[in-house]
């Protein structure tokens, strides 16, 4: 058995999209962005976030794999699609749905740190810091979340419950995973 508890809802997410817009319009005045999504859980983060973004910005994906259909991550990031262009000299703000273990994170940020960008930014919708391995923070953050496993808003379970407008904690009477 699946339940769905709604953990925020979709007046509390898009407020705080347009916050963090906000935040990164005022930061990168002037200046062109790269947004770059982490395929797939990122892309209703980054499709709302661009767009309170006020500023010349373009998009670019970047892939790697992921937890298939358990609930825990496996421990290895491999790199599935890199992005298209060369990010030398570019402002980017790495855009991902959550931000947990950070191995996911700090694996694209080295990546994309050998491309010597002018600027790295990391825009995460939730964060799970209790989770963390890794000495890496977002620095537009949407929302610290509770241990529990969400699904919703870009977010999914085996490829599952992307499309919810709301993020919900999904519970399921899967004993170990
Ligand atoms: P990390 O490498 O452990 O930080 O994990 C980041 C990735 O794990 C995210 O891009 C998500 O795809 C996935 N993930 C972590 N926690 C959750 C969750 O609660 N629900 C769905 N996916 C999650
Ligand atoms: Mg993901």
């Amino acid at each position: 058995m699946e339940r769905l508890k709604v953990l925020l809802t979709q007046e509390q997410i898009a407020k705080k999209v347009a916050e963090l817009g906000a935040q990164i319009t005022r930061d990168f005045v002037g200046e062109s962005v790269v947004l770059i999504g982490v395929l797939k859980g990122a892309t209703i983060f980054l499709a709302d976030l661009a767009r309170e973004i006020k500023l010349d910005a373009t998009f670019d994906f970047i892939a790697v794999s992921s937890y298939g259909n358990s609930q825990r991550q496996s421990g290895e990031v491999k790199l599935m699609k890199d992005v298209d262009h060369s990010m030398e000299g570019k402002n980017i703000i790495l855009v991902e749905d959550i931000l947990d273990t950070g191995l996911t994170l700090t694996y694209l940020r080295n990546l994309l740190l050998a491309h010597k960008p002018k600027s790295l930014k990391i825009a995460a919708l939730l964060d799970k810091v209790s989770r963390r391995q890794q000495p890496i923070h977002g620095d537009y953050v949407g929302f610290e979340i509770p241990d529990e496993f969400v699904v919703g808003y870009g977010l999914d379970f085996a490829e599952r419950f992307r499309n919810l407008p709301e993020v919900c904690i999904l519970e399921t009477d899967e004993k170990s995973s």
